[in-house]
C-alpha cells in the first residue's frame, strides 16, 4: 500500500510517498519560517498564502523523487491512496492542503484518507521501522507540539488504534511557550530550536550557581495536565528585572535560555512519569515538534530506563509537521471518505 500524504496544518508544505505506513520513499517540505522570522511569530494569512505558492512544487518534488524518470501526472497512477491532515492546525493553511488532496482524488479516483495531525505526530514512530520494532499496546503518548500539549493513552481496536486524552494543557502549549520566550529575550524564531542554541551556550558557572529560578507550573499537582502561561509570564518579569538593572548580556540570556528549557522539559517529563506510575502501558511513545528538542530526548532516555518502558522517539526530522506522519497514519488508522464529505477542522481534539 502506497499513500501520498499531505501536511499543511501550519507553515510547512509537506508531502511524502511511504510504503506500508514506514518506509519513507519520498519527502519534500517547504517553510515558510523565513517569513515568520521577521515578525517574531505565524501570521495566519501570511502562513496561508505561502502554503499556496509552495503546495504544487513540494508535490512535484515528492513525485519526482519517487520516480523521476515518470511524469508527474503518470507517477500519481502508482498511488495507492491519499492522505491530508485535515486538523487541528490554521484553518487557512489546512485548506490549501485539503482541497489540494480532495483535487487530486476527484481526477485521479484514487481513495482520500482525512487524518488527525496529533495522531500523526505519534505515527512518527512507526516510520523507518520493521514490523517486529513496531511500538507495542498499549503506548503512552506525549504530544508536545506548537499548538498542542497532551498526554494520551493509546490502544490497539479492531484493524486501527483509539486515543484516550489523559491530560492536556490549561493554557499555552510547550513548543508556544518556547516560541514566546524565545520572542521576550530576542532570541528569533522558531523559538524552540533559538533556545536550544542559546542554552547550549550557557556557562557552568551560572549552571552551578543560578542567579534566578523559573517556576515549574502544577509540576507536584496530582493530575495529568500541563500550564505554561504562567512560566512565560515569570519569564517576561525575570527579563524586565533584568534589563533594569543592565544585566541582560549575551551570557546572563544563555543562562536564561538553559533555565527556560530546563523548566518546560521538567514539567513534560515529570507529568509523563506521573501517567506512566498511573496507567500499565509497554511503551512510550513521544512525537510533536518539541520532541527535536536534545536535552528533552536526554531526560526522557534517562528517565525510561528507570521506569521499564520501551521508548519511541522519532528522529529529529519527524518530529516537526511533515507528509510522511500524515502517510504512516492514514496506513495503520484511519479508513477513506469519499472527498466530499471532507472539510478542514481547526480544533480538532484527539
Ligand atoms: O509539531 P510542530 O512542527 O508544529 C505544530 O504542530 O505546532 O511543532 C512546532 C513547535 C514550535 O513551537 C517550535 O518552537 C518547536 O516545535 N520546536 C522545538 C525544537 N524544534 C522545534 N522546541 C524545542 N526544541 C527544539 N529543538
Ligand atoms: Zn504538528
Amino acid at each position: 500500500m502506497i499513500i501520498l500524504g499531505i501536511e499543511t496544518s501550519c507553515d510547512e508544505t509537506s508531502a511524502a510517498v511511504v510504503e506500508n505506513g514506514h518506509r519513507v520513499l519520498s519527502v519534500a517540505t517547504a517553510s515558510s519560517e523565513k517569513l515568520h522570522q521577521k515578525t517574531g511569530g505565524i501570521i495566519p494569512e501570511s502562513a496561508a498564502r505561502e502554503q499556496l505558492s509552495c503546495m504544487i512544487p513540494v508535490l512535484e518534488e515528492t513525485l519526482f523523487q519517487f520516480q523521476p524518470k515518470i511524469k508527474p501526472q503518470k507517477v500519481l497512477e502508482k498511488i495507492d491512496a491519499l492522505a491530508v491532515a485535515y486538523g487541528p492546525g490554521l484553518i487557512g493553511s489546512l485548506l490549501v492542503g485539503v482541497e489540494t488532496a480532495k483535487t487530486l482524488s476527484l481526477v485521479t479516483g484514487k481513495p482520500l484518507i482525512p487524518v488527525n495531525h496529533l495522531e500523526a505526530h505519534l505515527f512518527a514512530n512507526w516510520l523507518e521501522k520493521e514490523p517486529n520494532q513496531f511500538p507495542q499496546m498499549p503506548g503512552l503518548g506525549l504530544i508536545a507540539s506548537g499548538g498542542h500539549t497532551e498526554l494520551v493513552l493509546v490502544n490497539k481496536k479492531g484493524k486501527g488504534y483509539q486515543f484516550q486524552l489523559l491530560g492536556q494543557t490549561r493554557d499555552d502549549a510547550s513548543g508556544e511557550c518556547f516560541d514566546k520566550c524565545a520572542r521576550v529575550l530576542d532570541l528569533g524564531y522558531p523559538g524552540g530550536p533559538a533556545i536550544a542554541q542559546s542554552a547550549q551556550k550557557a556557562e557552568k558557572k551560572l549552571i552551578n550557581n543560578p542567579p534566578f529560578s523559573l517556576p515549574r507550573p502544577m509540576i507536584d499537582q496530582n493530575n495529568l495536565d500541563f500550564s505554561f502561561s504562567g512560566l512565560k509570564t515569570a519569564v517576561i518579569n525575570q527579563a524586565r528585572k533584568l534589563q533594569q538593572k543592565n544585566l541582560l548580556n549575551e551570557e546572563m540570556k544563555n543562562f536564561f535560555a538553559w533555565e527556560i528549557q530546563e523548566a518546560i522539559t521538567d514539567c513534560l517529563v515529570k507529568k509523563t512519569i506521573q501517567a506512566a506510575q498511573k496507567y500499565p502501558a509497554k511503551t512510550l511513545l513521544l512525537g510533536g515538534g518539541v520532541m527535536a528538542n536534545q536535552a528533552l530526548r536526554e531526560k526522557f532516555q534517562k528517565e525510561t530506563e528507570k521506569l521499564g518502558l520501551k521508548l519511541f522517539i522519532p528522529k529529529v526530522g519527524f518530529c516537526t509537521d511533515n507528509g510522511t506522519i500524515i502517510a504512516a497514519a492514514a496506513h495503520f488508522n484511519h479508513q477513506p471518505v469519499h472527498w466530499s464529505k471532507i472539510s478542514p477542522q481547526s480544533s480538532l481534539a484527539i
